[in-house]
């Protein structure tokens, strides 16, 4: 396989214009203003919520209804949190981070003969982190269910039930001369469900929009990130967000980052589900195929969240 092969647009490799040394980036990367980061606010005491999934497989009602309500919270007023105690195998998450770190230091010429093999050593640690990972979202879906009022399977079914899409992608930051110029990943919302990202346990560089700033997220040890995507704030009729998010570089330190999207299987019609719309709060989206909302965005690029907002039905 080859993976530049698989792109129509020509690929600029960052990584091999990082290692060149060149102490100023080209000019097509440098961000307007308005888009550029502010990394002297270091200081920024805020994180994004942190939640320990431990406190829903004990006994005690209360602990359970306490964590329940902080996911809850925290999907409808940051559309992101860390979760801890995930039950995912702290060995797997150090075999996948290492993986990924070394395929991305071979030469170009390897990687673009790479094949994941599942016979692979390699294959098999992602094959076994995209299983882990596919229940823990399953796990993580039950939950918004049940924190919407809806049945527990509620968003799992309206996904297309055990056939749903997901898909991982690493993502190789290389070190960057002129940090305060540019960013690693452009202001968007996720367009799919549910994201778990495994963020590098060394480099901070996410960023989260809170109102109008934005919050660098300081990962807790061997938590996964998770946020809300376009498709589940349309499940939710808006009430849990979207949020947008963005990822700084800098120019001392790489950062590598796992990201694993659960997305609904692709025909089926996605819309607000009909127990959240009332005559007090109609329906705020038109139904839309996963296939079609993403073809939505290709043609229109990366646009921090107008695309979700675009779609909302003008009442
Ligand atoms: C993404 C994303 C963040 C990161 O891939 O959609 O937001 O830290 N990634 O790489
Ligand atoms: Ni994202």
């Amino acid at each position: 396989m080859n993976i530049l092969q698989e792109w129509s647009e020509p690929i600029t490799r960052v990584q091999s214009l990082s290692d060149s040394g060149s102490p100023a980036i080209p000019d097509r990367y440098v961000k307007p203003l308005s888009e550029r980061p502010s990394l002297s606010s270091g200081a920024n005491p805020t994180n994004i919520p942190v939640i320990d999934l431990g406190g829903l497989v004990g006994h005690e009602a209360k602990l359970r209804a306490l964590t329940l309500k902080n996911i809850s919270l925290a999907c409808r007023e940051w559309g992101f949190f860390q979760v801890i105690n995930h039950g995912v195998s702290l060995d797997l998450i150090h075999q996948a981070r290492e993986v990924w770190r070394q395929f991305f230091h071979l030469p170009i010429d390897k990687k673009q003969v790479y094949a994941n093999s599942p016979r692979t050593y390699e294959g098999k640690v992602i094959e076994e982190y995209s299983f882990e990972l596919t229940e823990l979202s399953r796990s993580l879906m039950n939950i918004l269910s049940v924190n919407l009022g809806l049945g527990e399977g509620y968003l799992q079914n309206a996904f297309g039930g055990d056939d749903i899409g997901a898909c991982l992608r690493a993502t190789f930051y290389p070190k960057c001369p002129q940090p305060d110029l540019t960013l690693g990943l452009s202001s968007h919302s996720d367009p799919g469900g549910m994201t778990l990202l495994l963020p590098d346990d060394q480099v901070s560089g996410l960023q989260v929009r809170k109102g109008d700033s934005w919050i660098t997220v300081k990962p807790a040890p061997n938590a996964f990130i998770v946020n809300i995507g376009d498709q589940i704030e349309v499940l939710s009729n808006a009430i849990f967000k979207s949020v947008e998010h963005r990822v700084i570089v800098n120019s001392t330190k790489e950062r590598v980052s796992l990201a694993f999207f659960y997305n609904p299987k692709s025909n089926l019609l996605i819309q607000p589900a009909k127990e959240l719309v009332t005559p007090y709060r109609p329906a705020l989206y038109q139904p839309m195929t996963f296939d079609e909302y993403r073809l939505y965005i290709r043609s229109r690029g990366p646009r921090g969240k107008s695309q979700v907002e675009s779609l909302k039905c003008s009442r």
